[in-house]
């Protein structure tokens, strides 16, 4: 991120499985929201913060020749060039929308690890056309704090001390846990129309388990100089969830939409 604390950054090896597993957990989700949004043959999309190419790959499919999509990231390196998207390196915190206006705009998991997010929302605003519509997706990590809902082995109750130690080092890098759920006014506020909102979350599967694996990778080293964990205690976790072990569940994801008038 910009303040150079993003304790998930994308250079690592485990983003690309964090991406991959985040892709198969919500892209259907994001992709029913997109088309509830309104995105159409022809449309005009900027897709913020895009890093793994699956969403703007599905929006170019769908507006088709006769329409554009922008996929703009600090870090572009996962996005793939000549996919029918533009790809732009771009800082949504410090740089004027790239382009515009736009019919609609996206932006998935980027505000909630933002410190300016209030900033970044009215610069999403701003770039909307006359009836276009902004759908912003963030995790609030705060209404749903448990990886084991169910806590019924001495792995689950590591899990769930692990995701505690997560969350206090987002709060550290300056992510707002309960962001997700000011969603509805904030998009209200900024003078937005017809604001909906709904809450998800997966439960179950392997595409949470490889998740998981891959951010005990990201963050291994912080949780046990924090104390939070050992390195004995994260090697049986990881070793307990390749082998398919723990029922997880993320931070729910809140995705709201609204139109400007
Ligand atoms: C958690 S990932 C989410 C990626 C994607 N939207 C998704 O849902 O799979 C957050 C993304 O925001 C990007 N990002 C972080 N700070 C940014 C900034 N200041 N401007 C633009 N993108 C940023 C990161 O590089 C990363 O790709």
């Amino acid at each position: 991120m910009s303040d150079g604390g993003y304790l998930l950054d994308n250079a690592r090896t485990e983003a690309g499985e964090r991406f991959a597993a985040m892709a198969e957990l919500f892209d259907d989700w994001t992709f029913r929201h997109l088309d509830v949004a309104g995105v159409r043959p022809g449309s005009r999309v900027w897709e913020a913060g895009a890093g793994w190419p699956t969403v703007p790959a599905w929006l170019a499919a769908r507006v088709g020749p006769s329409g554009h999509v922008v996929a703009t990231d600090i870090d572009t390196s996962w996005l793939d060039l000549d996919a029918g998207y533009d790809v732009v390196r771009h800082d949504v915190t410090t740089e004027p929308p790239p382009g515009g206006p736009f019919d609609v705009v996206h932006a998935r998991l980027l505000l909630v690890h933002l410190p300016d997010r209030a900033r970044v929302l009215a610069t999403l605003v701003a770039s909307l056309a006359p009836g276009g519509t902004l759908l912003v997706e963030d995790a609030d990590p705060a209404l749903q704090p448990l990886a084991c809902l169910v806590e019924d082995s001495p792995e689950a109750a590591l899990a769930n001390r692990v995701r505690q130690g997560f969350r206090a080092l987002l709060a550290e890098s300056g992510a707002d846990l309960a962001f997700g759920r000011t969603l509805l006014t904030r998009l209200r506020d900024a003078g937005l129309v017809d604001v909906r909102a709904e809450v998800f979350a997966p439960y179950g599967g392997p595409a949470l388990r490889t998740l998981e694996t891959a951010t005990l990778g990201h963050i291994r080293r912080r949780l046990v100089e924090a104390g939070r964990a050992t390195d004995e205690e994260i090697d049986g976790l990881v070793a307990h969830l390749r082998s398919g072990g723990l029922d997880l569940t993320p931070a729910p994801l809140v995705s709201a939409w609204g139109r400007m008038p």
